[in-house]
């Protein structure tokens, strides 16, 4: 079986999981948070060397108060038990997305994390918070036009490479593989440009029970693709 260098997963259904416990969204949010623990070591198991996940997006703010705080405080943890989870993978983390939306505690602790893993690279472990991938172009473009500016770019030499590299992503290859559970069939603002060429993979599983058995179906699921451009099958198709 072929394994996908890079799967960016959109972690989606823990307020629909939840509800149909009859519990309230923040429980599926802390279960989807456990299952954030263990998709990092899922991942090294099958031989998946980038990881990029969409946690919290820029339209998220716009639920109700007690949801976001109840995120934010998950997030908080999740920093704390990265670190371990971090090193049993030899797992380096980055956040994308633009943190400085985000109280000053939860930034120092993203910062924190990212220092401490960068001496790995056995897993490359993005995660996106307060990310959009339209939040993320217009802040490209902004530093884009200012490098222009001060002329350290010269607009003719404005590459599709160039973009990339203004880019959250910039350094981590395209994506291979784009799995969203729960259902629904749209990017909703995630990763525009870089899933130009990526496969889609969409299943009902909600991710509080997303588990490995689930990501081996998505990864034969990819198998069977016949990518034009890309990592599966190039040999027969150029
Ligand atoms: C995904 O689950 C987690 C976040 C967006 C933070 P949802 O909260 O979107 O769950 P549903 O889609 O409402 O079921
Ligand atoms: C996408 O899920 C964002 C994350 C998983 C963080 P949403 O549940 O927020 O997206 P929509 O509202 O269904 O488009
Ligand atoms: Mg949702």
């Amino acid at each position: 079986m072929k394994i996908p260098n890079h799967v960016a997963i959109i972690l989606d259904g823990n307020g629909r999981w939840a509800k149909a416990k009859g519990m309230p969204r923040t429980y599926g949010h802390i279960k989807g948070c456990e299952n954030l623990e263990k998709i990092c070591s899922m991942a090294k198991e099958l031989g998946v060397k980038y990881l990029t996940v969409y946690a919290f997006s820029t339209e998220n703010w716009k639920r109700s108060k007690e949801e976001v705080d109840g995120l934010m405080k998950l997030f908080r943890n999740y920093m704390k038990k990265c670190i371990k989870i971090a090193s049993d993978n030899k797992m380096r983390v980055r956040v994308i997305g633009d943190p400085t939306a985000f109280d000053e505690d939860l930034q120092k602790k993203i910062k924190e994390l990212e220092e401490f893993s960068s001496q790995y690279d056995e897993l490359h472990f993005q995660i996106a918070l307060n990310y959009g991938s339209r939040d993320e172009m217009k802040r490209a473009v902004r530093e884009l036009a200012l490098d222009v500016k001060e002329g350290k770019i010269d607009p003719e030499e404005i590459t599709e490479q160039t973009i990339s590299d203004y880019l959250d992503t910039r350094g981590l290859p395209d994506p291979d593989l784009l799995i969203r559970t729960s259902g629904e069939q749209r990017l909703s603002n995630y990763l525009l440009w870089q899933l130009a060429y990526t496969e889609f993979y969409f299943t009902d599983v909600p991710w509080p029970d997303f588990n490995k058995a689930e990501f081996v179906k998505a990864i034969e699921k990819y198998n069977g693709r016949d990518r034009r451009y890309g990592g599966v099958k190039e040999d027969t198709n150029v």
